[in-house]
């Protein structure tokens, strides 16, 4: 019977799983119906029975059974604050405080603290985000209670099974990706990686080991790097931006490479795919959507917790109450921009958050392709085409990639090196087919110095050599 060395990449977005036996590594099929069957898309719905559906098929069930349907809706006091899961990211708007803080938001937050009577199911997900919220520690799903760690091991079930069948033995040993930052507090960090690992024992691994992302892909580089040379990773994924330094030694053989190698620096920061989504949004949605309209005799501004509410779509159907909706109606009536605010109420009624943060995604995606886009919104009450160039995109996300710039120049100081110093920039991860990121990178390192590996498996292949070799 050959040992098999199992290395884990639980993604906000994509996870996936690889196996080597010392000759060959083999990144295992975890989705049949996904686009890339290698990669597991890591969202979670439990339907109003206690069933969980895992990857794409999790996504479908939401849309078939949870978009344009009635919503009933039942005023319950519960005198605390509802649940806090999401805002997993500082949100720029001036309303809005994660955790809601600010008194005023609490009470009217509170206020809306209605629970639904005929959920078909609820969907999470970049689960691996909420990791970090010392607060959120589980959520109620249909009368269970499910702690955070459940909710992650149940993603890592069908990525267990799948490394057992392709063992032929319950493999118990596991290395698994870590970002270098979940978080850019030290404790949440910790906090972070404690959960992942209880996720990870949940799910049947008995000896688990942690490291760090981008270190995964570069050692994945050691299968095809022949010469000594000096690289770095720069991985962009859903939910982090992560960068390593490594010195390669050119030994034959993958073990011995890595013998002669040494990791000279890691950063990190939490912005990546899942806070664009949300800019794009911010930035091109939420005025058609009324963030800028005015109602009322006195002609006030929108409140903007609504709009807030969009970002955060899984919590958006508790906006579908008879207070808010009648309040939307009449301020149909008395706006400067009557059009957007059905456009708001029609969201909000057929639970349309979820279709259209797809939308917004896939069209970010059309842009690593194309020079311009159309973000279409086609329905009822809703019909948005919103064009969105290339260059417009570069501009919204503009802060972002400052900050990504800032991790690849902090992986440079604490290795004590300059961008000339550095022979290879291996990127990995699905935000780092951006253009305006490889742009930045080229201009930094030149396009020639620039090589692009698998985007979704990489990581994975890597910290299963790690597992053999380490
Ligand atoms: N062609 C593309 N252009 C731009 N963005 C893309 C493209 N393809 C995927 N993405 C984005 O990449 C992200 C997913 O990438 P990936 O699967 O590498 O993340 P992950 O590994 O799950 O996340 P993380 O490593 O941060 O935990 C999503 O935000 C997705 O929208
Ligand atoms: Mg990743």
């Amino acid at each position: 019977m050959s040992n098999w060395f199992c290395g884990v990449d639980f993604g906000t977005s994509n996870s996936s799983v690889a196996m080597s036996d010392g000759n060959q590594v083999q990144v295992l099929g975890l989705d049949a119906i996904n686009d890339s069957p290698t990669s597991l898309p890591s969202l979670l719905y439990i339907t109003n029975e206690g069933k969980p559906i895992v990857g794409r098929a999790a996504a479908n069930a939401f849309i078939e059974r949870n978009v344009d349907r009635e919503v009933l809706l039942q005023q319950v006091d519960l005198g605390v604050a509802i649940e806090a899961y999401v805002a997993s990211e500082p949100d720029k708007s001036e309303s809005y405080r994660p955790g809601a803080t600010d008194p005023n938001i609490q009470e009217a937050v509170r206020a809306k603290a209605i629970m639904e009577v005929n959920s078909p199911g609820r969907l999470f997900q970049s689960l691996k985000t909420l990791l970090r919220h010392s607060s959120f520690t589980g959520t109620e799903v249909f009368g269970t209670h499910y702690q955070i760690e459940e909710l992650v091991a149940l993603i890592l079930a069908p990525i267990k099974a799948a490394a057992d069948a392709h063992a032929g033995y319950d493999v118990e040993r596991a290395v698994f990706g870590r970002p270098v930052r979940f978080s850019t507090h030290d404790k949440e960090n910790d906090i972070a990686e404690d959960r992942l690992r209880r996720a990870a024992t949940l799910t049947g691994f008995k000896d688990i080991a942690f490291f760090y992302e981008p270190v995964g892909a570069c050692v994945e580089y050691a299968m095809v790097a022949e010469k000594k040379q000096r690289l770095m990773v720069v991985d962009i994924g859903g939910g982090t931006c992560d960068v390593c330094i490594m010195e390669f030694g050119g030994g034959h053989g993958i073990g011995q490479r890595l013998q002669e190698s040494s990791i000279l620096s890691v950063a990190g920061v939490p912005v990546a795919g899942d806070i664009i989504d949300k800019e794009i949004i911010r930035s091109k949605l939420f005025p058609i959507f009324g963030s800028q309209a005015r109602y009322g005799p006195a002609q006030l501004p929108m409140p903007q917790y609504l709009f807030n509410q969009i970002l955060d779509w899984q919590n958006l159907y508790k906006l579908s109450n008879e207070e808010t909706i009648n309040w939307l109606i009449a301020a149909e009536g008395s706006t400067d921009d009557p059009l957007a605010i059905r456009r708001l109420r029609g969201l909000i009624q057929r639970n349309l958050g979820y279709p259209v943060t797809r939308e917004v995604e896939a069209a970010k995606k059309r842009l690593s392709v194309d020079m311009e886009t159309m973000i279409e919104i086609k329905q009822e009450l809703i019909e948005v085409y919103e064009p969105l160039a290339r260059e417009e995109f570069a501009h919204i996300i503009e802060e972002n990639l400052e900050l990504m710039l800032d991790s690849i120049e902090e992986a440079e100081t604490l290795a004590g090196i300059k961008p000339g110093d550095i022979d290879l920039v291996l990127t990995t991860g699905g935000t780092s087919l951006i253009p305006a990121i490889r742009q930045m990178l080229v201009d930094r390192y030149g396009a020639d110095r620039l090589k692009q590996r698998d985007t979704f498996t990489s990581v994975a292949t890597g910290l299963s050599l790690v597992a053999q070799h380490a």
